[in-house]
């Protein structure tokens, strides 16, 4: 258990994982070995970020195993790897040892994550996923959306992070936004409570994220498309060192 003065000197900082999936489909796209993935990680770490996170699908529309295995060589920072709750997936995850495993939901015709895990629907697979990979070492995030009673659920599982689902705030504008960072402030700091590390991720750009970054308790940000789009146009290490100071400012 952390004390409080550790726990405030550590809050002061939010950490960024940035997701590079999209450098892979943009060589999946022409079937190339450009844009190299390891030099992306490789700028990403230099501009700041603190993990770097991929998505190995069960499609492989992005990135494809070699590349975590090559990834796995060369990050020096931190692999977040985003998996499934599969058999495939979790052997994969156990073979390739990231410091953390993010167990995400996956269907095939969906054209980027959509939601939480079902940890209530899913639990005896979810909990099976997070026992086999504890067991090598691997830190487990279950990505969920905010919601209490997913997250009394975790608790039972006895995960030591979660990411929570920020695609809803994302595209919602107004009162519905508004409610939707309340469900977000209201399940970290339950979770928080409770002595879970709390992260989260999905649809943040340069806009949307200081007010998520604000969250006092919330330890990690992870981010992809934006960044990724971004840096289209001004570069990846610039990209990325925007987002970061975007994330800095906001806890100021
Ligand atoms: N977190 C999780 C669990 C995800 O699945 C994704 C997308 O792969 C992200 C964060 C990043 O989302 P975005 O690309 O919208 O920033």
């Amino acid at each position: 258990m952390e004390t409080t003065q550790q726990s405030q000197e550590h809050h002061a900082q939010i950490e960024l994982g940035v997701n590079i999936d999209h450098i892979a489909t943009l060589r999946q796209a022409r079937g190339t070995s450009y844009p190299d993935l390891v030099e992306a990680a490789f700028l990403v770490e230099e501009a700041g970020a603190n993990a770097i996170t991929i998505h190995l699908r069960e499609d492989r529309r992005h990135i494809q195993d070699q590349d975590v295995y090559d990834l796995r060589k060369t990050i020096k920072t931190r692999m977040n790897l985003e998996v499934a709750a599969t058999d495939e997936m979790i052997a994969i995850a156990c073979d390739v040892h990231p410091e953390d495993a993010c167990v995400v939901p996956e269907k095939r015709e969906e054209l980027t994550t959509e939601g939480g895990l079902d940890v209530i629907g899913q639990f005896d697979r979810i909990q099976k996923a997070t026992r086999q990979l504890s067991s090598e070492n691997i830190r487990v995030s279950l990505f969920i959306e905010p919601d209490i009673e997913q997250i009394k659920r975790v608790l039972e599982i006895g995960a030591p992070v979660i990411e929570l689902h920020t695609g809803t705030y994302a595209n919602a504008n107004g009162d519905d936004q508004k409610r939707e960072f309340d469900r977000i402030l209201k399940a970290t700091e339950f979770a928080h409570d409770q002595g879970i590390h709390v992260n989260a991720g999905h649809g943040l750009d340069y806009s949307n994220t200081a007010e998520i970054a604000r969250i006092p308790q919330m330890r990690e940000l992870n981010i992809g498309h934006s960044v990724i789009s971004r840096a289209v146009f001004v570069g990846i290490s610039k990209a990325t060192r925007q987002i970061v100071e975007v994330m800095q400012n906001a806890r100021k």
